[in-house]
C-alpha cells in the first residue's frame, strides 16, 4: 500500500487514465476451439435465440445437455493466457448459473414467484470452474467485471464507440434485448471512466505537489465527467424496460444472502465437500461511485452497520488489482490530509477546487437518487422478493448511502461558507445553487422512505414526489 500510482494491472484490466475500468482491450467473443462443448452450450442456452428457443426455455434442458459436457479440467489447466482465462471463467460462470437457477426460473414462469435453485453444481462444471477462478484469484461465481458486465461485451460496429446500442453480449441468460440493454449500459457508463480515474489520480498528485491551477483543474474534470455519466445513466429506461427485468434477473441471483433460494448453499461436486456461499453479481460491483465515495470522503459517512459490512465485503469480489487500486487510493487520501481533499484545499484556502468537489458530490447524490428510483421500479414494482442479487434488503440499503452523500455536502458548504467568498464567478454561482437545493434534496429522501414503508407501496408516488420538487434524476 502506497501512494494512488499512473496504473493497476492484472494483464486484463489495466486501471489508469486510458482505460479506466474498463478492459485494456476488448474481451474474446468466441472460446477457442478447444472448448468448442462448452462454446456450443454457451451459444445455443439463452432462452430466446432471436425468435427461437433456446435450452432455458425447455424445462430440464439444460441438465440433459450438461450430463453430455466433458469435464475439460486437464485443458484448462495449461491456460496461461490472461484473456482465454478470463473468457473461460466467464463462460464456466453463465453456465453455473444457468444449471443451478433454471429450477427458479421455470417456477417463476409458472408462479410469479423464484422458486428453490438446484444447488448442485457437477464435476465437469465446478472442477474447471474452480480452477479458472483461481487463476485470477476471484470466487467461483458470476461476478460483474469478468463475467456479466464489463468483460461480456462485444461491439456491432468493430469502429464505433461504447453507446449500448453499439454493444452486444458475448453470453447471454434471457437473449432479450432489455437484458442486453440493461448490463451493456453499464459498459457504456464506464466508457468514460478513464477520465474519471485519470482526473482522481492527477488531482492527488497535484495536491500533494502543490500545484493549485492543476488540482482545480482535476477536479472540475471529474465533476463534468460525473455529469456526463449522469447523462449516460438516464439512458436505463430506454436501453432496458422495467417491467422486463425479471426476464433475467433470476439468473445473476447470488447464493450469499439468497438461502430462501440455496439453502445452506452450492456443492461443487468433486472440489469440495462441503457447501459454498458467494455473492452474486451486481451493480455494487462497478468501481465509479465507490472511487468517487473514497476520494471525495463520503466514505467517511458510511454508517457502521450489516450494509456496510456488505458494500465492503463486495471489495473481495473485484479484482485483486482494483482492490490494490482502491486500498492506494484510501492510503493517499489520508496521506494529503488527515481530514481528506476536503481539509486540505481548507487549509490552502482553495475554494475554486471546494466548489469543484461539491459539484462532484452533487453528481453522486443524482447518480444515488436516479438510482434508488431504477430499484423502486425495475425492483420494488416487479416483485414482492426483498432481497437483491448481491442479497441485501433492498429497502434499507440504498438510502442509507444517499444520506451519507448529503452528509458530506453539508460539511464542505459550511466551509466553503467559512472561507467567506464573495466574489462572483462560475464557481462560486454552483456552490450557491446546490446550498440552495440541499433542504429539498433532504426532505425528498425522507418523503419517500416513508412511502416505500407504507404496506401498500407504488411506485408512481415516488416518481410524483420527485417531480414535485423537480428533482426528478431519471
Ligand atoms: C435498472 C438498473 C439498476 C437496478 C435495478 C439496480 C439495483 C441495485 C440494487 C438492488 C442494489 C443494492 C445492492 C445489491 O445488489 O444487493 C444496487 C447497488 C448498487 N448499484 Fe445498482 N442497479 C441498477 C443500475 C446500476 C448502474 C447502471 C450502476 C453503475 C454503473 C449501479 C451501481 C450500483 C452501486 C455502486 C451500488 C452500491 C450502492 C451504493 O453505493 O449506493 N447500479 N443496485
Amino acid at each position: 500500500m502506497g501512494f494512488i500510482k499512473s496504473e493497476y494491472s492484472d494483464g486484463f484490466f489495466n486501471v489508469n487514465y486510458k482505460n479506466g475500468f474498463l478492459p485494456e482491450s476488448v474481451p474474446l467473443e468466441f472460446l477457442p476451439e478447444r472448448y468448442q462443448p462448452l462454446q456450443d452450450i454457451l451459444d445455443n442456452m439463452p432462452v430466446k435465440i432471436n425468435s427461437k428457443s433456446g435450452y432455458l426455455d425447455f424445462p430440464g434442458k439444460i441438465f440433459d445437455v450438461v450430463s453430455h459436457l466433458p469435464n475439460l479440467i486437464d485443458q484448462v489447466q495449461q491456460e496461461n493466457d490472461i484473456k482465454i482465462i478470463q473468457a473461460l471463467f466467464r463462460g464456466y460462470s453463465f453456465l453455473a448459473s444457468a444449471y443451478t437457477l433454471e429450477p427458479s426460473f421455470q417456477h417463476y414462469r409458472k408462479t410469479g414467484k423464484y422458486g428453490k435453485a438446484n444447488n448442485i453444481l457437477p464435476e465437469q462444471i465446478a472442477q474447471p470452474f474452480v480452477e479458472v477462478s483461481n487463476m485470477l484469484e476471484v470466487y467461483p461465481w458470476l461476478d460483474y467485471h469478468y463475467a456479466y458486465s464489463l468483460g461480456n461485451f462485444k461491439k456491432i460496429d468493430k469502429k464505433g464507440d461504447h453507446t449500448w446500442s453499439n454493444l452486444d453480449m458475448c453470453v447471454r441468460f434471457s437473449g432479450q434485448p432489455d437484458e442486453v440493454g440493461f448490463i451493456m449500459l453499464h459498459v457504456d457508463i464506464n466508457q468514460h471512466s478513464p477520465d474519471l480515474v485519470g482526473s482522481v489520480i492527477s488531482t492527488l498528485h497535484s495536491i500533494k505537489n502543490n500545484e493549485v491551477s492543476n488540482s482545480i483543474k482535476y477536479l472540475k474534470k471529474n465533476y463534468l465527467t460525473m455529469r456526463v455519466m449522469n447523462q449516460r445513466r438516464r439512458e436505463m429506461w430506454k436501453a432496458s424496460r422495467w417491467n422486463h427485468y425479471n426476464d433475467f434477473r433470476v439468473f445473476i441471483m447470488g447464493v450469499k444472502g439468497n438461502e430462501e433460494l440455496f439453502g445452506e448453499g452450492v456443492l461443487y461436486q468433486g472440489v469440495w465437500k462441503e457447501h459454498k456461499q458467494f455473492r452474486g453479481q451486481t451493480g455494487a460491483q462497478d468501481d465509479i461511485i465507490p472511487m468517487e465515495d473514497i476520494f471525495s470522503g463520503v466514505i467517511k459517512h458510511y454508517p457502521k452497520n450489516e450494509l456496510t459490512k456488505y458494500l465492503l465485503d463486495l471489495r473481495k469480489y473485484r479484482p485483486k488489482c482494483i482492490q490494490s487500486f482502491f486500498l492506494d487510493l484510501e492510503k493517499s487520501v489520508e496521506i494529503i490530509d488527515k481530514d481528506g481533499i476536503s481539509g486540505i484545499l481548507n487549509k490552502n484556502k482553495n475554494s475554486k477546487a471546494l466548489c469543484y468537489l461539491l459539484g462532484i458530490l452533487e453528481e453522486i447524490y443524482h447518480f444515488r437518487n436516479g438510482h434508488w428510483q431504477f430499484v423502486q421500479k425495475y425492483i420494488m414494482a416487479n416483485t414482492k422478493y426483498p432481497k437483491a442479487t448481491g442479497g441485501t434488503p433492498i429497502i434499507s440499503w440504498l438510502p442509507n448511502q444517499i444520506k451519507a452523500v448529503m452528509k458530506e455536502m453539508r460539511h464542505i458548504i459550511k466551509i466553503i461558507g467559512d472561507l467567506n467568498l464573495s466574489i462572483a464567478n462560475k464557481e462560486f454561482n454552483l456552490y450557491k445553487k446546490i446550498k440552495l437545493s440541499l433542504n429539498k434534496k433532504e426532505k425528498l429522501l425522507r418523503e419517500q422512505l416513508s412511502l416505500v414503508n407504507k404496506k401498500v407501496f407504488l411506485a408512481e408516488e415516488v416518481f410524483d414526489l420527485n417531480k414535485k420538487y423537480d428533482l426528478r434524476d431519471n
